[in-house]
């Protein structure tokens, strides 16, 4: 099947290739050469010429590095990029490495400049404009640098330059490369965006086609091809937003041919699986099944106190589970999964290729189960893939949906897990999320949930002495879960959810809130 990479590798003409030389931002440039409609793929900076030419590309982004060029072992790309005739653009790094490849220099500066720096527009055309920056004159930009550019290749003329006077913009207008000191990708250059798409539009003569909808078509083309007029595709369903879309993409391409299994392990939120149940096989014209597992999980989980034990428990009954009934549907080819472009980057295996399929399993259901598998994701950030969502119809509530981790609540009950304790947890979970909803503040947070401890403390109710558990409420604002700040909710907020908690809920004894940002903490308490 490796055909459909191949033939398929260039069917998206307009696209950019970045060349990662380990930058802090690269991730971000790719980011925000998509939000400006072009499609880009993010590559190892030593991708061969063979590779890039093949996809054909309109224009080649160099990142930025920790390296500097003069270094021993300086990261460099395949010689043949910069006389390809394809544009360029090379910041930072990527700046003082065409320089020294076309024959100019890059020293040590006498400062390093760091921080928010401002620069002058020498020359306007064809990376800057009015648009770009508010006072043209001054302008200020993201530096990171100690490098910079001490003499200029053959071709090359200043186009803007520090108070330092040292080069913040170059270009070869003839060969249609530029380099810029600054972080056009940053949010503390106020104009990069701009900067970039001038670089897009301008120079490359990019076309804006990398939209939800132009994904959403050449995707269900593309698995239409893959999986042919008689094959079925398998995909299993979490209620999560990945695989929704994947499960909503599927339809639309396959019918009925495409087969959608939710495994119900019982340790959703309150009322989440009904709400799954119902959403899909309303929506889903494909066939739907829902296998209720919540006793297998639970007498598999029974007794288990170690959080490590409790997710390879749950990791190993899910394919167990998922394999039975998969297998038992009989001629089923393909497995759908829901990997996204992070995942696909963080394991290395981008290869140069945009691919819905690929014989590499990112973390998910294991080889072991004899299907092919198409990832239809494997190309969007996790923002391009809730714009797709939208764009194929699903509700809020899926797309919105706060990230929930695999095991579900079977890590966020300290110690052994029974039906009594989920459900109780599932109820202060409920009353805590409902109170921050009504708040409106669900928005700002990045997870919010109960957490059930394994504390037994005293407390009144009535004129007795009460002993019971303590619910912890967790709720923390975060970018990408690497860290996180506890969430400083309004007291009236909190005070309502512990009301609301040992009324609603008696066995309660106790309402904590946790302080605790991270690092030093985690997010879950397990
Ligand atoms: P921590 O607790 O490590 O969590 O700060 C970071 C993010 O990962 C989620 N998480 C998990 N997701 N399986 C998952 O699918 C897991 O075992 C798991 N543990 C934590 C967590 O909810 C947070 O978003």
């Amino acid at each position: 099947m490796d055909h459909f990479l191949n033939e398929n590798a260039g069917s998206l003409k307009e696209k950019v290739v970045i060349l990662d030389f380990g930058g802090q931002y690269s991730m971000l440039i790719a980011r925000r050469v998509r939000e400006a409609g072009v499609y880009c793929e993010l590559l190892p900076y030593n991708t061969s010429w063979e590779v890039i030419e093949e996809l054909q590309p309109a224009g080649i982004i160099l990142s930025g590095s920790p390296a500097s060029v003069n270094q021993d072992n300086a990261p460099g790309c395949d010689k043949r990029v910069f006389d390809g005739g394809i544009p360029i653009l090379g910041i930072c790094y990527g700046m003082h490495l065409l320089t020294k490849e076309l024959g100019g220099d890059v020293s040590r500066g006498k400062r390093s400049e760091f921080g928010r720096t401002s620069f002058e527009i020498v020359e306007k055309e064809p990376l800057f404009s009015d648009e770009t920056f508010l006072a043209p004159e001054s302008c200020s930009a993201w530096m990171s640098h100690q490098d910079e550019v001490s003499a200029l290749p053959e071709g090359f003329k200043v186009l803007a330059r520090t108070e330092n006077m040292t080069l913040a913009a170059i270009g070869d207008e003839e060969r249609k490369i530029y380099g810029l000191q600054f972080h056009p990708e940053v949010f503390h250059t106020p104009g990069g965006s701009d900067v970039l798409r001038k670089f897009l539009f301008n120079v490359c003569n990019c076309e804006k086609t990398w939209t939800p909808r132009s994904f959403v078509d050449d995707a269900v083309s593309k698995i239409r091809e893959v999986v042919g007029e008689k094959d079925k595709v398998v995909c299993a369903l979490s209620g999560g937003v990945d695989s929704s879309v994947v499960a909503f993409l599927l339809d639309k391409a396959l019918k009925d041919r495409a087969v959608f299994i939710f495994v119900d392990h019982g340790l959703l939120r309150l009322d989440e699986a009904e709400q799954v149940v119902k959403l899909y096989s309303e929506k889903l014209q494909g066939q739907f099944i829902h296998v209720n597992a919540v006793d297998r999980f639970l007498e598999a989980l029974a007794g288990v106190t170690d959080p490590e034990e409790k997710r390879r428990i749950i990791g190993a009954e899910f394919i167990k589970v998922f394999k039975e009934k998969a297998l038992s549907m009989g001629d089923i080819t393909y497995l759908a999964q829901g990997t996204i472009y992070p995942d696909v980057i963080e394991s290395g295996t981008v290869n140069g290729a945009a691919v819905i399929k690929s014989h590499h399993n990112v973390g998910g259901l294991p080889e072991e189960l004899g299907f092919d598998l198409i990832e239809p994701l494997r190309e969007l950030f996790k923002d391009e893939v809730r714009l797709v969502g939208a764009e194929l119809g699903l509700p809020d509530n899926i797309l919105k949906r706060q990230p929930f981790p695999g095991p579900g609540l079977a890590v966020r009950i300290i110690g052994d897990i029974t039906a009594e304790k989920l459900f109780l947890l599932q109820k202060a979970d409920y009353i805590f999320r409902e109170e921050l909803d009504k708040a409106e503040l669900n928005e700002d947070m990045w997870q919010y949930f109960a957490v059930l401890t394994d504390v037994q403390v005293v407390g009144v109710k009535g004129d007795d002495r009460h002993y019971g558990p303590v619910i912890a409420l967790r709720a923390v604002v975060s970018e990408d879960a690497m860290t996180a700040d506890w969430a400083r909710l309004p007291y009236d907020l909190l005070d309502r959810t512990s009301l609301r908690i040992t009324g609603e809920i008696p066995d309660v004894a106790r309402v904590v809130y946790d302080i605790t940002s991270k690092p030093p903490g985690t997010i879950e308490w397990e």
